[in-house]
């Protein structure tokens, strides 16, 4: 299967990405192909809401790296989202690209996916990621996807956390076992 990792955080070797690269390791043990997309270190405008997608029929008025993401998550059988919790939500960054999917949605409505989450955070508290999941739950509802795993990983402020926390044998086993 085709495995793209999105990810939102701007930190190379923070948390969100350590999760992501056991996620990958899991996946590629399991024989499976994977891709990344760091929106982080990626030009991708924020959606105008200007509907041109949909009066013209010729993409987004944006000519940017979606350009280079487009053909990955049309080819992606599984979509795993990554991000660092930031006031209770994902990260702009990671928001600014699902965004974008909009001219994208009669490719990617109804087409057989899978989505993941894995998100990290600071505090310990169920409400520090509930919005998160409470908007991947319901934007994969929309799109007719199917989730195959949210893993949020709590307490897990800095590398040193996450390491040494039951999270990336988790984010393993799930990437091995898609
Ligand atoms: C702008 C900003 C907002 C944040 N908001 C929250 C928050 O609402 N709740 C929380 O628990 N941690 C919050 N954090 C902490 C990060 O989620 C945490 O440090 C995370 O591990 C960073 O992930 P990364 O290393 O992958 O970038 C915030 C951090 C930043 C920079």
């Amino acid at each position: 299967m085709n495995v793209l990792i999105l990810t939102g955080s701007p930190h190379k070797n923070g948390t969100s990405a350590y999760l992501a690269e056991q996620f990958a390791r899991g996946a590629e043990e399991a024989g499976h192909q994977v891709s990344r997309f760091e929106a982080a270190f990626k030009n991708v405008h924020p959606c105008l809401g200007c509907d041109a997608c949909k009066k013209k029929g010729e993409g987004c008025v944006f000519k940017d790296d979606m350009e280079q993401l487009n053909p990955l998550l049309a080819a992606a059988d599984v979509i795993a989202f990554v991000s660092p919790i930031y006031y209770y939500g994902i990260n702009a960054q990671l928001k600014m690209v699902i965004d974008r999917f909009y001219a994208q949605n009669d490719r990617l409505k109804g087409a057989d996916k899978r989505a993941v989450l894995l998100l990290t955070c600071e505090d310990e508290t169920d409400e520090s990621v509930e919005g998160a999941i409470v908007s991947y739950r319901g934007m994969i509802s929309y799109l007719e996807w199917k989730d195959t795993g949210v893993i949020a990983a709590k307490a897990c402020g800095v590398l040193d956390d996450v390491v040494h926390s039951p999270y990336p044998a988790e984010a393993r086993e799930l990437g091995m076992r898609l």
